[in-house]
């Protein structure tokens, strides 16, 4: 019996012994609420076997723009936030680069649960955690999504091209303008590489500012 189904049968028993009127608690009805505990309680990988913190994401929930990573990495699978170790504050960095920030955007990744050693994301595990993420989109409705790595850009286009062919330019996916950049940890281990990471920013905040794209 699913959930509609058993509370129409729990509302005609109630109506039937006389009862007229009934209170929800609001929260019950809040989608980030809802969202979150059922993210908490997932097991529908084996990710959550060795994970300590789910990671759910953080930040302006209304924002314009969103920011999404790979994966959490051992800080954040310690603390419960994304973003908040080396790789994080680089991307706190490229953030201020474009005038914004931390707080004014929406940061989530690809998978709530750390991978053992950082590996890459399994596909099967990509496919079992996207739809928090693509729920988390829907709720956000940001105006131009940043996809940190091949592996968070392959996931939102749906594609396995190399990150060198996403990067660079303006793509369209769930309702919502997508730039593909560097993952900040690839910035870390590759600086020569910051500088396209810096014109994909720019990109970013014209498209964000809603400007045609000049070169
Ligand atoms: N790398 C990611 O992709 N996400 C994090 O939250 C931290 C590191």
């Amino acid at each position: 019996m699913d959930w509609i189904e058993s509370t129409r049968r729990l509302l005609e028993a109630q109506r039937d012994m006389g009862i007229r009127e009934f209170w929800v608690r609001s929260e019950a009805w809040d989608p980030w609420k809802v969202l979150r505990r059922e993210v908490e309680g997932c097991r529908k990988c084996q990710l959550w076997r060795s994970r300590r913190k789910v990671v759910f994401g953080a930040g302006d929930t209304e924002a314009g723009i969103m920011f999404v990573g790979e994966a959490p990495g051992e800080e954040e699978d310690l603390r419960g936030e994304p973003f908040v170790g080396a790789a994080g504050e680089l991307l706190t960095r490229m953030i201020r680069a474009i005038r914004m920030e931390r707080r004014e955007v929406y940061i989530a990744n690809v998978l709530k649960c750390r991978p053992p050693g950082n590996r890459d994301p399994l596909p099967e595990e990509i496919e079992a955690c996207k739809p928090y993420l693509f729920r988390q989109i829907e709720l956000v409705k940001p105006k131009v999504i940043c996809a940190l790595g091949r592996i968070a850009g392959g996931t939102l286009l749906g594609t396995s091209l190399p990150l060198s062919r996403l990067r660079g330019k303006v793509h369209f996916a769930l309702g919502t303008k997508v730039v593909v950049t560097f993952h900040p940890a690839a910035l870390l281990r590759n600086p020569g590489w910051k500088r396209q990471a810096w014109e994909d920013m720019k990109l970013l905040r014209r498209e964000y500012d809603g400007l045609e794209l000049r070169r």
